[in-house]
């Protein structure tokens, strides 16, 4: 069965009822941003190129309120571990705002946040946080928790003018240097940007976005978290990185945005290293397949975008090798199912979650299979595209 989820407005209470009890006061800030999926564009984000994410019901929730003093004081609901934590926030005139890298690991992207904040230092504050994104689980947990956070600083020093565009680069910086994930801007954006009943076309290099409807009672989206996460992606997501820009010099290109199917016969002609030459033929593939893939939405042409969502998971596999068995078995499981339109992993990959376009009579018919033959503990998500980060 589909797992429930809970609504941001329930999510809300129980957030300020945790805050009631901690602190014994009112919060008076509330913020949400939600997790997202990725349905096309894996990895081509960091390669200045196209994603297509839509932003998920399951969001972070922040209640919080100012106080006096220098000192912040945080209090975190089961979702995490260590669920307390207090430190100090840098003075007024500092001209390094740093923060130490200390105590939990979920406190490093509130502390990031704080530190590449744009404007004013922020002042104290004590706050609660609750989320429905699993922890850890590819739905981009920490990029929501990064800007709901963005969002409580906006609240607190009453900022208004900065750019989206800039609040999500300094949360994608809050992750690089506290969280030491070197990701690209996919995550941050789509939770700042999502629309509901839309997926989001994002241009990573000109850091624009285009809406795609994505809106049909027939057509549903079923996340799997196949609960497994292999340690492998903080190691090699970097070497991928390093992969892409030197296939990018070999070919004097700024970036693999700018390489087509002939740089990559060319780079086969000088029989260039087949791990480098694999990783760009992922890029350009998969960037023609995220833009293609907009045009396929748009016109609702759902057999033809849920082939290219397959097309994508095999490319990730085997050109780009950052899927694993349990993520590729989910993907088999699914297209088994007669009505499912494609399958992919989604996300970084050594676990995590797949993503199934699927017609919505067949997603609990989907959901049985997996359950009756894989031998893990998935969890599954019904979705639509759902708003993306706001103040309540
Ligand atoms: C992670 C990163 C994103 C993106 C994806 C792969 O989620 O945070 O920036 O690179 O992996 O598409």
């Amino acid at each position: 069965m589909a797992a429930k989820i809970v609504p941001i407005s329930v999510l809300v209470e129980e957030a300020k009822k945790v805050f009631r009890d901690e602190f014994e006061d009112e919060a008076d800030i509330i913020v949400f941003a939600p997790g997202r999926v990725n349905l096309m564009g894996e990895h081509t984000d960091y390669n200045e190129g196209f994603v297509m994410p839509m932003a998920l019901p399951l969001a972070t929730v922040i209640v919080g309120k100012k106080i006096d003093g220098n000192e912040v004081f945080i209090h975190t609901t089961s979702n995490f571990s260590e669920q307390k934590t207090k430190f100090e926030i840098p003075g007024k005139n500092a001209l390094i705002r740093a923060i130490p890298r200390d105590g939990p690991k979920w406190a490093m992207y509130v502390k990031g946040v704080i530190a590449n904040y744009i404007g004013e230092i922020p002042p104290a504050f004590k706050a609660v946080i609750h989320s429905s994104v699993p922890i850890g689980g590819g739905l981009s947990s920490s990029a929501s928790l990064e800007v709901a956070t963005y969002l409580l600083l906006d609240e607190l020093t009453g900022s208004k003018g900065t750019m989206v565009t800039d609040k999500a680069l300094a949360c994608q910086k809050a992750e690089h240097d506290y969280a030491g994930m070197p990701c690209g801007i996919m995550d941050q954006f789509i939770s700042f940007m999502g629309r509901k009943d839309h997926a989001l076309l994002i241009d990573c290099r000109q850091l624009t976005s285009t809406l795609i409807p994505f809106k049909d009672e027939n057509i549903v989206v079923l996340i799997t978290n196949s609960n497994v996460k292999h340690e492998l992606t903080q190691s090699e997501y970097p070497i991928r990185r390093k992969q892409c820009y030197e296939a990018a010099m070999i070919l004097k290109k700024v970036s693999l945005r700018d390489a087509n199917l002939e740089d990559i016969e060319y780079l086969r002609s000088i029989n260039t290293d087949n791990n480098i030459l694999s990783r760009a033929r992922h890029i350009v593939t998969e960037n023609k397949r995220t833009t293609d893939g907009a045009q396929m939405l748009k016109q609702m042409n759902y057999k033809k975008f849920g082939e290219l969502m397959t097309e994508s998971h095999y490319s990730l596999k085997n050109d780009y090798s950052v899927s694993c068995s349990e993520l590729d078995t989910l993907v088999e499981l699914a297209l088994e199912v007669e009505g499912v339109l494609g399958s992919k992993m989604t996300g970084g990959g050594f676990g995590g979650c797949t993503v199934t376009l699927v017609y919505a009579h067949v997603a609990e018919k989907v959901i049985e299979n997996i359950t009756k033959k894989y031998k893990g503990n998935p969890t599954f998500y019904i979705c639509k595209p759902s708003q993306g980060a706001s103040i309540l």
